[in-house]
């Protein structure tokens, strides 16, 4: 099992949804963060004097997958996601050694799916 987590921009949020739903995922989760990339939250564009980090909105998605659906959440997150401009994001993929369904007790693989 995984634990894909995705920092996406707020206004591809139903791209990725779409993209996650025509994929046949449908259980995640959605929180709203602050976030800064490599461009410690400017834009390249910006021509201030930098001396702090500048935070700005991001989508976190978190989605636990078994091994075989890990590939097309990824391809799916990219694909809703992307624009070509800086800031469209990252993915990480964490191993996932356990997930229970508390209702039922079921571990595994069970569990999350
Ligand atoms: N190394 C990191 N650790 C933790 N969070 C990160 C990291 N890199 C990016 N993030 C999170 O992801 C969000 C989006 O990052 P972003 O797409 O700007 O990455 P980037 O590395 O700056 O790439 P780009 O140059 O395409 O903008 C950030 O606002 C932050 O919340
Ligand atoms: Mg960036």
């Amino acid at each position: 099992m995984k634990l894909i987590i995705a920092m996406i921009q707020p206004y591809k949020l139903q791209d990725v949804k779409k993209a996650l739903y025509d994929a046949e995922v449908y259980k995640m989760t959605v929180i709203n963060v602050l976030g800064a990339g490599q461009q410690k939250g400017y834009t390249e564009t910006y021509r201030g004097v930098i001396d702090e980090i500048n935070l700005l909105k991001k989508i976190r998605l978190e989605i636990a997958v078994n091994e075989d659906f890990v590939e097309d959440t990824i391809a799916a997150i990219k694909k809703g996601a992307w624009s070509g401009k800086i800031g469209d994001g990252k993915i990480f993929v964490l191993d996932l050694p356990r997930c229970i369904r508390i209702r039922t007790g079921e571990e595994g693989s069970e569990a999350i799916g």
